[in-house]
């Protein structure tokens, strides 16, 4: 058995709209979070027959849960083409996310991320070989990077820890340490929960929206330009233009989805009213911040660490009728996956 944890991630410059297999229509940037992770236990019992689909349980929070096997059948069978012997095998798959279920907070990127990372643990633990050789002689986490992805696109960027960038060239790439300013190394999310129901409209949706999208062409060259500037501007630590470029994406994501043919909406009220509050309480603000939103109503509010104990007065004080049961969940800029003592 292995047992794996894998991070969420939030992007700055998003990723919507995609064509051919999971291949994103304009380059992204994310920021890796430390405390939102998925913990994915997978355990294997070598069968004698190979099967045409993979065989497998599984168990989210102890429970066996249909909704999200579905998603797991897809993906493992898929991943099945790329290993071989996959089918030879009868899997259990547990998981658990360490954010509260319902929170609001996708946890497809982390879940998927996670999986691969115990698939892949597990291929080399069976001396399994991947068909495809430059799969095989990728370095293990770009070969997870593209794993993840054809589970669900964001899923490759937290593969990797700190700020990761994907589609400028087609794998996604994390930016070390050393190149991005130290000024952006302890930046920390606060996740505002606004509304925690499942969306009306999921992401596989929205992006197949963009493809007869009447302003797709100006985003993905908007997406394009921004990707670069934000790079250039996490680099030289100009947090004025990392924070406006971060705030200018999300307006421009959900403005997509009202134009999107049939137009849809994802802000809740609520969403407007905190964003209110913090746009008047930012102007007196002494150190830099931004927010941006997600596919859903949520809002992330991104800020340096030293400012943490005034946002979290701030928060209390100001936003907290506005949040689902008082809700809001603390994280920052962490590490990517790493292997996880078996918990179940
Ligand atoms: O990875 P998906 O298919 O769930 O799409 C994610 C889309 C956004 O979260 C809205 C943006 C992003 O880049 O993460």
């Amino acid at each position: 058995m292995v047992c794996w944890q894998a991070p969420s991630n939030i992007a700055l410059v998003k990723y919507w709209g995609k064509h051919g297999e999971q291949l994103p229509s304009n380059p992204s940037i994310s920021m890796t979070l430390k405390n939102s992770k998925t913990i994915t236990g997978l355990e294997w019992k070598k069968s004698d027959t190979p099967s045409s689909d993979i065989r497998f349980r599984y168990f989210f929070e102890g429970q066996e849960n249909q909704n999200f096997s579905n998603k797991v059948a897809l993906f493992l069978n898929r991943l099945s083409q790329e290993i071989e012997g996959l089918n030879q095998f009868e899997f259990t798959i547990h998981s658990k996310n360490t954010f509260p279920h319902s929170a609001g907070i996708a946890s497809s990127a982390s879940s998927m991320a996670a999986l691969v990372c115990c698939i892949d643990d597990f291929a080399s633990i069976n001396k399994l070989r991947y068909k495809n050789s430059s799969l095989a002689q990728m370095q293990t986490e770009q070969r997870r990077g593209f794993l993840a992805r054809l589970g669900s696109g964001s899923a490759c960027r937290s593969v990797y820890g700190g700020y990761v960038s994907w589609g400028s060239e087609s794998l996604e790439i994390p930016f070390q340490h050393l190149d991005i300013h130290e000024e952006f190394m302890n930046w920390r999310d606060s996740i505002l929960i606004i509304d925690s129901n499942k969306k009306s409209v999921s992401s596989r949706m929205g992006h197949a929206l963009m493809n007869q999208h009447p302003y797709a062409k100006t985003r993905f060259e908007q997406a394009k330009h921004h990707h670069q500037e934000i790079i250039e501007s996490l680099k030289l630590g100009d947090t004025k233009r990392v924070c406006a470029i971060t705030k200018k994406e999300s307006w421009e994501l959900h403005a997509l989805m009202m134009l999107a043919s049939p137009p849809f909406c994802l802000i809740r009220p609520n969403s407007l009213y905190a964003l209110e509050k913090i746009e008047n309480a930012g102007e007196s603000w002494s150190f830099p911040w931004t927010y941006t939103l997600d596919a859903g109503p949520n809002i992330h509010l991104l800020y340096p660490s030293y400012a943490h104990d005034q946002v979290q007065d701030f928060i209390q004080r100001q936003l907290a009728d506005f949040l689902e049961e008082g809700k809001w969940i603390e994280d920052e800029v962490g590490e990517g996956p790493s292997t996880h003592d078996w918990i179940f």
